[in-house]
């Protein structure tokens, strides 16, 4: 997990709009890896990320004074810059030279499509660079992140997002007519083509064809193809073509037109940050909308699920015999995915699983992940770990949810993915597109 920039907050979370707080003192307590973490942006707009223990006796930074220059420590002054220099220890006196000797440990900062990324490994190493993903690429106007915790280990959490079978069963609603807006819902849209002129929704092909064949194939180190395929009839084949990138990343179709790609970052063993990035290829995104909906199953300033373990994650019986498969809502199916994880316990027992032939994708996943920890543990380099070369070549990866004569259902769906690119004006352009920029490295 050292081997990647890991997105540490959302942007968002230090918009005074949504958490007033922030107006006055952008400090955040964080958790990543186990550690214990204070990220906050000084008075020049600069993020640093610093272990939260204080380097004189241990108190606790996330409680810090806001300074324009840096965060002052309540308990005798010390006080640090966003890289960790100590800049001043008030009770030492005049003359004193131990703020020269003293360093904090920061993190570099960047960010990236509305997501603060952070890297953790070894003092002094460079990071690799992020790959130049379409949800990287997207300007601010086609793109929308958000997050949410799962109380769960990230490795369960990934393991949803990259199983074909499930949105059959998972996500079933025994009719396809929904009250209110839907904006932005998954499986609602309609895949693209038609059977006999007539529309289907996803989640109509997902209900009515439950057993998909399911092919993967690794298409660049830690770039897995999944493709899931369901017969419609004699003549016309669904296609479902995702993808998964090592080590917790998986690009999905939201609709005709918006990708999700979502990554599962580890909190700790037991809890997970999933961040999703919305990637529209043709119009602009109503952030406003698609944040409002979101934030309502969530409560802040640490994106908590509202329902969960605590309260059955709101499960119904009436609506589990009459509306959904699950019981556990229409509006959010977010929610589902995360009664899945969660209910299998923190940290799901493997020993006692039976995986069938429907399980092939995580099997594969969990192969190249033990590769690549014994590849690491021998020194070698990490899959995904990219160099600036390798980054700049990593682009797409395409999605698609389309109804294609069977005959050639692998051309159909790559010439439509190739028509939903072109459709996108940010596309045109080269890699000035890039919407990175960096904070603080
Ligand atoms: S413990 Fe932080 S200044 Fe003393
Ligand atoms: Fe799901």
């Amino acid at each position: 997990m050292r081997c990647y920039w890991q997105p540490v907050a959302l942007l968002d979370e230090f918009d005074p709009a949504l958490d007033p707080r922030m107006a006055s003192r952008p400090v955040k307590r964080v958790r990543m890896l186990g550690q214990d973490l204070v990220l906050f942006r000084d008075g020049t707009g600069r993020y640093g990320l610093l272990d939260r223990d204080c380097p004189h006796r241990g108190a606790d930074l996330a409680f810090g004074r806001h300074e324009p220059e840096g965060l002052r420590c309540p308990f005798h002054g010390w006080k640090f810059a966003v890289d960790g220099r100590c800049l001043e220890t008030p009770a030492e006196g005049v003359g004193s030279t131990l703020c020269a000797r003293v360093r904090q440990r920061s993190y570099p900062v960047r960010e990236q499509s509305g997501v603060l990324f952070a890297w953790f490994g070894p003092v002094g190493s460079t990071p690799p660079e992020l790959p130049a993903l379409d949800a990287f690429r997207a300007p601010p106007s086609h793109s929308f992140a958000f997050k949410g915790l799962w109380h769960c280990n990230w490795l369960q959490a990934f393991e949803v997002g990259i199983d074909p079978a499930h949105p059959s069963f998972l996500h079933r609603y025994l009719r396809d007519e929904q009250g209110g807006d839907a904006y932005g819902r998954q499986f609602r849209a309609a895949s693209v083509g038609d059977v006999n002129g007539e529309r289907w929704p996803m989640t109509r092909v997902m209900r009515e064809r439950t057993s998909p064949e399911i092919r993967h194939e690794e298409i660049a180190p830690g770039l897995t193809r999944i493709t899931a395929l369901r017969i419609i009839n004699d003549h016309l084949t669904h296609v479902r073509v995702t993808h998964a990138l090592f080590p917790y990343t998986f690009v999905i179709p939201l609709s005709e037109t918006v990708t999700i790609t979502q990554m599962h970052v580890p909190v700790d063993d037991t809890h997970t940050y999933w961040y999703s990035f919305f990637t529209s290829f043709d119009k602009p995104l109503d952030k406003v909308t698609m944040r409002a909906q979101r934030l309502q199953g969530l409560s802040l300033p640490d994106y908590v699920p509202l329902h969960g373990a605590h309260d059955d994650w709101g499960f119904d019986p009436e609506e589990q015999r009459t509306r959904t498969y699950l019981g556990m809502g229409e509006e959010d199916i977010n929610r589902h995915d995360q009664w899945a994880v969660e209910s299998m316990g923190p940290i799901q027992d493997r020993t006692r699983e039976h995986l069938g032939t429907s399980d092939k994708v995580i099997m594969a996943n969990r192969r190249m992940l033990l590769k690549a920890i014994e590849q690491v543990q021998q020194g070698g380099r990490a899959p995904m770990a990219l160099d600036a070369e390798q980054a700049a070549a990593l682009t797409g990866p395409d999605t698609m949810d389309c109804i294609a004569p069977a005959d050639r259902w692998d051309a159909f769906w790559r010439e439509a993915a190739a028509a939903k690119r072109a459709r996108a004006a940010w596309l045109s352009g080269s890699a000035s597109a890039l919407a990175s920029s960096e904070a603080h490295r």
